[in-house]
């Protein structure tokens, strides 16, 4: 089976009221580690890549990387650009293999918003690969671009139907209180999502998939497990999950998770060195990295995503 688009995954899932997983990647462990879970529960998968990992790991190894996936689990995969920050970039991951992209104007006024997006919407449409937009801006840090909490804005639903018309997109990204990173929250502060705009984005834009970015959950056990083996996060704070449960029997079809992988990655590498100072062979610590991001990925799939099953194979 070739790489898949985002199109029949979203189309289900906003039928069968879940959502698909879109779990950052930046090398072999963890790619493994994601595609050993959705194998075991046969469950669909978008992995994404960003722009910093396309610079990290090289295009051509995750694009190989992510095809040898395919060819071992006969999984349906999507291979979607996350955060495209421009046109050019866009286009690299179409002409190079990418199912699905992102382009991120969400920095951009409106209407620089709208001409940008239909750019890569009209490129991507004629090359047979789908494309999310983003309106509204989430607060955090991805790649070198740092929002404060001051300048992120949620989605205006007024603006909705008018984007995704003018644009094509094929999914659309929206700001209701997630936020990329580790702390989302400050010390104290309740964690909240804004439904109501959810619910009213969706009334907008019947039948049409919603993403959320910023979507970790900051696992408690596993920043415990880090602060217990020498690392200092003791105010990491993320969504609760049931609420992300929530948003996924509703409009959200597309749920990104990045910070949980690194949390569970890392965890599990300071045990490895705690308890085994004198290890050095990779192997040694890279085998328990991935082993403790397919049980992410698993916990991810059963208890937010309800995406289990449903890849059809
Ligand atoms: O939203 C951003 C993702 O977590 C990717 O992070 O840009 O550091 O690869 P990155
Ligand atoms: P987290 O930082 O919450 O994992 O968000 C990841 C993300 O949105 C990738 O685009
Ligand atoms: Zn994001």
């Amino acid at each position: 089976m070739p790489l898949v688009t985002t199109k029949k995954m979203f189309e289900d899932a906003y039928k069968g009221n879940y959502a698909v997983g879109a779990f950052n990647v930046n090398n072999m462990e963890i790619i493994q580690g994601i595609v050993q879970a959705g194998e075991k529960l046969n469950a669909p998968l978008i992995l994404q890549v960003s722009a910093g990992a396309r610079k990290y790991a090289n295009h051509v190894y995750l694009v190989k990387l992510v095809e040898a996936a395919i060819e071992t689990t006969g999984l349906p995969i999507a291979l979607h650009l996350d955060h495209g920050p421009d046109f050019e970039t866009c286009k690299s991951c179409i002409d190079g293999g990418f199912s699905s992209v992102m382009i991120d104007g969400s920095h951009y006024s409106y209407e620089e918003n709208i001409a940008l997006t239909k750019k890569v919407v009209e490129y991507a449409h004629a090359h047979g690969v789908t494309v999310e937009g983003e309106l509204g801006q989430l607060a955090g840090i991805e790649d070198d671009v740092n929002v404060s909490e001051e300048d992120a804005s949620f989605t205006r639903p007024e603006e909705v139907e008018d984007f995704v018309t003018r644009t094509g997109v094929d999914s659309l990204a929206i700001a209701i209180g997630t936020s990329h990173g580790a702390y989302k929250f400050k010390p104290g502060q309740k964690p909240q999502l804004r439904f109501d705009i959810l619910e009213e984005i969706g009334k907008r834009l019947p039948n049409f998939p919603i993403v959320l970015h910023g979507a970790s959950s900051v696992v408690p056990e596993f920043v415990e497990q880090i602060n217990k083996f020498g690392g200092q996060m003791p105010d990491a704070i993320g969504i609760p999950e049931s609420m992300l449960r929530q948003a996924a029997g509703m409009a959200v079809c597309k749920i990104n998770i990045d910070s949980d992988l690194r949390l569970a990655m890392t965890a599990a590498v300071r045990k490895h060195f705690v308890e085994n100072p004198t290890h050095f062979d990779p192997r040694q610590y890279l085998a328990p990295a991935r082993e403790a991001i397919q049980g992410m990925v698993e916990h991810k799939i059963k208890n937010v995503l309800g995406c289990d099953g449903k890849a059809n194979i």
